[in-house]
């Protein structure tokens, strides 16, 4: 027999997602941004996207159905994000998706929205081996997780960041740089005409014995903030594509030497890199170079998969579903700062996920 279908709904940040999924396969997506509104502020203003996600989850749930050429009545179970992200953002995606739930008389799912870039990668490239190692590295989040059956069995969490994440570098040095925001993306096009040695930025943490996988990208955003200061004080135009093609060989050299330790270390074969940072084209082709070396397989989503949208999240459902997973009660509670242990946030979880 078919499994249901999922909806997956993601409200976390500044992206209003949709995704239906069933048995692994995605029938179809959509997204909407709050992005233009918060460029102004140089950052996400949490109102700013609560709001739109108000007036964006509805249509976009709509335009994921016709994407799939699917409606209402197809729809077997829903899956939401219910946190880590900004609370009002993510109780209106809660509350959606309990009203869908409710409405449809359909099992409701509360999902880690690290757990969603995890399983973003299995729409394109299949089930995940186990186990993996993940690197997320996002606006919010820079990560390396070691992941067994996700839906069951606990994430091992090696090592995060200690301060900024990886994307929020990219975005305030973008900010100092006078690139727009989101500054990952722009900062990517600066690096294409740039030299990625020209500027000797620091890589943090790099040769840690305290921290072998934990990150820090304060100090380099500061270095990359006084090399701007020093060239404008002096007059002298900045070296903008430069400057973005050594900050970007920083990230992607610290995020993928420590990406590809943590598979040596642990014997793991296969790394996946996922999050918005993921997108990033260095990021890519530098991951590639050092698995290809050390012989490790690199899986990275398509770059509309590596940012926030309701697929991810529609991924992990359909697991929690194929595999069992009780429901979520009606009253399921957002968790602005759920930390990861399990890809579930709902108390019901298959027998033997629980711990
Ligand atoms: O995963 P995501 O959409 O949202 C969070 O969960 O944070 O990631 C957004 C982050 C932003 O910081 C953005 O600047 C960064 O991903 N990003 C990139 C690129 N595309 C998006 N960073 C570097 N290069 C890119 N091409
Ligand atoms: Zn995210």
């Amino acid at each position: 027999m078919a499994s249901p279908v999922v909806l997956g709904i993601e409200s976390s940040c500044d992206e209003t997602g949709a995704g239906l999924v069933r048995d692994g396969r995605l029938l179809g997506h959509a997204v909407a941004s709050s992005m233009d509104e918060h460029a102004r502020f140089g950052g996400v203003v949490p109102e700013i996207a609560a709001r739109a996600h108000v007036q964006a989850l509805t249509p976009v749930i709509r335009r994921a159905l016709e994407n799939a050429g699917l409606g209402y009545g197809d729809i077997g179970a829903v899956a939401v994000t219910t946190g880590p992200g900004l609370s009002g953002a993510l109780q209106v995606g809660v509350s959606g998706a309990k009203a869908l739930a409710y409405a449809l008389g359909v099992p409701l799912h509360g999902v880690h929205h690290l757990a969603g870039h995890v399983a973003a990668d299995t729409l394109d490239h299949g089930p995940l081996p186990q186990p993996c190692m993940v690197l997320v590295v996002s606006g919010g989040h820079t990560s390396l997780l070691l992941v067994r059956d996700l839906v069951r069995d606990p994430i091992t969490h090696l090592g995060d960041t200690l301060d900024d994440a990886a994307g929020e570098c990219f975005d305030k040095v973008a900010r100092i740089f006078g690139l727009p925001y989101p500054g990952g993306p722009a900062v990517d096009r600066a690096a294409r005409d740039g030299d990625p040695y020209a500027v000797d930025f620091p890589r943090p943490l790099a040769a840690s014995r305290a921290y072998p996988y934990g990150f820090s990208f304060s100090g380099l955003k500061t270095a990359a903030a006084r090399w701007a200061e020093r060239h404008r004080a002096a007059g002298a135009e900045l070296p903008l594509h430069d400057g973005a093609a050594s900050l970007q060989e920083a990230v992607a050299d610290v995020l993928t030497a420590k990406a590809v330790a943590a598979c040596t270390d642990h014997g793991v074969g296969t790394l996946v890199v996922v999050g918005g940072v993921a997108a990033n084209s260095r990021v890519r082709a530098l991951a590639e170079e050092r698995c290809r070396a050390a012989g490790i397989t690199l899986r990275v989503p398509r770059p509309g998969l590596c940012t926030d949208n309701g697929a991810m999240i529609a991924a992990v459902g359909d697991l929690l579903v194929r595999a069992g997973a009780a429901p979520a009660p009606l009253h399921l509670s957002i968790d602005p700062s759920a930390p990861l242990h399990l890809a579930a946030l709902t108390p019901g979880l298959a027998p033997e996920a629980a711990v």
